[in-house]
């Protein structure tokens, strides 16, 4: 197997079968967490930040560690690239020192540029439109509760909320590439782009995955397996507070909306949460709820997506399983 570089910049990067490749290694890496070393030496990988986190800080700063590797972040504040540098230039100088490129920022263009000037594996760890790398711990989460990672197609899962932001752009492609019966909800003006829409109605019916969106929460949550929602003001929001408020009250998943699910779906929310808007306290901490495991998760599923990459790109298929 000869090298190649990729790259996971948003959700349809990836083939339902590399998706699954991914969610298996991730299984692996449950199991044990130290089950592939490939930045033994310790290589470094650049974990770069242009908004704020804790859960992906710290799940990529240990994943990298724990494969051996050196994690190197650098925050907005602290770079060159936070005062303008190209990103051109920056993915030049990274790609002479590291290893793999992890960019949490705004544009979606951004890391489309960083990953066609680096020669090293970029990944996307939040931009405006996409949040991959989440996705792929949810999914994993179900695959942990739900029957493993082969039970994911046919699965239906329901996202209401803001459905314009990028948890909802991201469900619907990789919900698509899983095969899954993907429903979305949110209220007229906070629905998702047309062309997402589209793209992902044409993987799904090459995975025998469906498409639903609508405004209707309860028809989207109706006997489905999984629940989720997020923020109703994402990162880079937060002027838009209070006009943005008022239509997402008829989405906030209640016990009420969660008893429209089979009796034992499950809820996730990639967290940050807010409690008694897009989720009651009842539903989040309640037994329904699985946000630790999802949010732990997200360790184990990144930890397999930097292999992966890494394997593809040294042709190494002891990697990639
Ligand atoms: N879910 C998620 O990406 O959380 P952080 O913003 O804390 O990284
Ligand atoms: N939609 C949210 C996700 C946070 C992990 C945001 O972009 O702020």
């Amino acid at each position: 197997m000869s090298g190649q570089l990729r790259h996971m910049l948003r959700d349809d990067d990836i083939t339902h079968d590399e998706q699954l490749q991914i969610l298996k290694l991730a299984m692996h890496f449950r199991k044990d967490r130290f089950y592939r070393r490939p930045f033994d030496g310790p290589q470094a990988v650049a974990v770069l930040f242009d908004k704020p986190s804790t859960r992906t800080r710290s799940s990529f700063s240990v994943g990298v560690a724990e494969l051996g590797g050196y994690p190197l972040v650098i925050d907005k504040s602290g770079s060159q690239l936070g005062r303008g540098e190209p990103v051109a230039d920056t993915a030049r100088v990274l790609t002479r020192m590291t290893s793999a490129i992890v960019w949490r920022t705004f544009g979606q263009e951004r890391v489309e540029e960083m990953a066609q000037y680096a020669t090293i594996p970029v990944v996307n760890a939040l931009t405006d439109q996409f949040h991959p790398c989440q996705v792929l711990a949810d999914f994993l989460t179900i695959a942990q509760l739900r029957g493993g990672v082969d039970a994911l197609a046919g699965t239906s899962i329901a996202y209401v909320g803001d459905a314009a932001n990028n948890m909802a752009n991201s469900y619907l492609l990789a919900g698509a590439t899983a095969g899954m019966h993907v429903r979305v909800s949110g209220p007229n003006g906070y629905l998702p782009d047309a062309q997402i829409v589209e793209k992902a109605k044409v993987i799904a019916a090459s995975t025998g995955g469906s498409i639903l969106v609508t405004t209707e929460p309860a028809e989207a949550v109706s006997g489905t397996d999984c629940v989720f929602t997020d923020t109703w003001v994402s990162m880079g929001e937060e002027g838009e507070y209070a006009i943005r408020s008022k239509p997402f009250w008829k989405y906030q998943v209640n016990d009420g909306l969660m008893a429209l699910a089979k009796p034992d779906a499950l809820f996730q929310h990639c967290l940050p949460a807010y409690r008694g808007k897009e989720v009651t306290a009842d539903v989040i901490d309640g037994p329904q709820s699985v946000v630790w495991d999802e949010a732990e998760n997200r360790l184990h599923a990144q930890k397999a997506l930097l292999t992966w990459l890494i394997g593809i790109q040294r042709g190494d298929e002891s990697l990639l399983s």
